[in-house]
């Protein structure tokens, strides 16, 4: 029996989706742990396109099967319609996908409120993914929300409706309309529900292999990210073990993503932040717009600072590196190898928004490389100076590096021995 946790260490979009679908292989068990459709992930297997947003990518293995756990927030309409476009593309659900009954329930007046909340903020917004996500959490935090299972009692599904609707000052404007559209959906999600914790722990204790994949990336940890530019979830290690109900004394291991460079999605700071044509020539080469939102991503170098603070964070076993393939062309390459703030060099990651926006980033230049490494798979058959630039990432991290991912597809990912 073994687990594995796999997490995207800095602000998300790591490139996650294609390393849990690549070690998906040998899990018997892929378990989503946080976070709801803010994540977006897309995945190619044999040239076709799958995209993600709540239901786990280990679904694309027929015999794996799949949770959604309690410590996640669920649009189950959303949910519905991301389910059947997969269908539509004969992957097969029935007694593959478990959704906990406690899971947080994302619902339209969580999104109005998402919408509405950023407006307010004004210049000072968040730039969140609109799938109300905030709202979802602060209502279950608060204990007004509503949860999956929920969907089945429709007297006290009305109920506690009417009271949200009130804690918000909100008029709920078509009671019957939505309750009947939430009756329906349940219709269709009713045969996945499940106590999945129960499940996941007996698994285990049965010796199968689970993964927990991680969404969004450990800077944009509610507690430990760059609040209050974060998400409203804990997405480091720890929240594997609530967000399933399973004991962290079983938690064995811990993967984590770093993309090659450094992107970041929405407003907040963002020390090794590039403005140039190679920032704008690595958007294009890495398509770098969010799979949820479709908005531009900003780039950085890989800030070597941050990571390593991460890696600590998360107790990381070992790094995966992706996309390595995009930096390739580039003359040279730089890492953030020091914070500087006020002419002090920084022991370490600064924490305060206010300081992180001041920080000017010390840098490593190392020399790029032109080659194509889509057809690459072995650590010695990459460029030199594409070696260089992992060796420099992996001794100032200071996790061994166990994967690098070369291109989309499964088999562009280089097992490091
Ligand atoms: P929310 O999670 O929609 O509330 O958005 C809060 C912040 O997290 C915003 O900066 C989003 O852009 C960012 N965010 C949320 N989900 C993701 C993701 O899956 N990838 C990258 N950024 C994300």
């Amino acid at each position: 029996m073994s687990s594995l946790t796999v997490l995207g260490c800095m602000w998300g979009d790591e490139g996650k989706a294609k390393i849990v679908d690549f070690l998906g292989a040998n899990a018997n068990v892929v378990a989503r742990f946080q976070g709801g459709a803010n994540a977006g992930h897309t995945i190619v297997l044999q040239g076709k396109k799958y995209v993600f947003h709540t239901v786990p990518s280990g679904i694309l293995y027929p015999q794996t099967k799949c949770v959604i756990g309690a410590g996640t927030v669920i649009d189950p309409f959303g949910l519905r319609d991301e389910m059947r476009s997969l269908m539509d593309q004969d992957i097969d659900f029935s007694g593959r996908l478990f959704i906990d009954e406690r899971a947080g329930l994302v619902l339209p007046l969580h999104k109005k409120l998402d919408g509405l909340k950023e407006e307010k903020r004004g210049a000072g917004k968040i730039g969140t993914t609109g799938k109300g996500i905030g709202p979802a959490y602060a209502d279950q935090a608060s204990r007004n929300g509503l949860r999956f299972g929920d969907l089945q009692y429709p007297d006290w599904l009305c109920e506690r409706l009417a009271a949200l609707y009130e804690s918000h000052g909100l008029k709920w404007e078509n009671p019957d309309e939505e309750l009947s559209a939430l009756q329906e959906v349940w219709e269709f999600l009713a045969p996945f529900a499940a106590h999945a914790d129960v499940l996941v722990r007996q698994w285990y204790l049965e010796g199968e292999k689970i993964l927990f994949e991680g969404a969004q990336g450990s800077l944009l940890d509610l507690s430990f990210g760059t609040y209050p530019y974060v998400t409203s979830s804990n997405t480091i290690s720890g929240s594997t073990s609530v967000g399933i109900g399973f004991p962290p004394r079983w938690l064995d291991k811990t993967l984590g993503i770093y993309k090659a460079y450094a992107t970041r999605v929405g407003e907040g700071p963002f020390p090794t932040e590039i403005f140039n044509a190679t920032a704008d020539a690595i958007r294009k080469a890495g398509n770098e717009f969010g799979a949820t939102t479709g908005r531009p991503r900003r780039i950085g170098w890989f800030d070597a600072v941050a990571a390593r603070y991460t890696a600590s964070l998360n107790g990381l076993s070992a790094i995966a590196v992706t996309l390595l393939d995009i930096l390739g062309g580039l003359e040279e390459l730089k890492i953030c190898t020091g914070y500087w703030l006020d002419g002090q060099k920084l022991p370490g990651y600064a924490f305060h928004p206010l300081e992180l926006a001041k920080i000017q980033p010390e840098y490593l230049t190392l020399p790029g490389w032109d080659d194509d490494l889509a057809a690459i798979r072995s650590l010695e058959a990459l460029p030199a100076n594409a070696q260089d630039y992992l060796e420099a990432i992996q001794d100032l991290v200071e996790v061994p590096i166990e994967v690098v991912s070369v291109g989309k597809d499964r088999e562009q990912t280089i097992t490091v021995k």
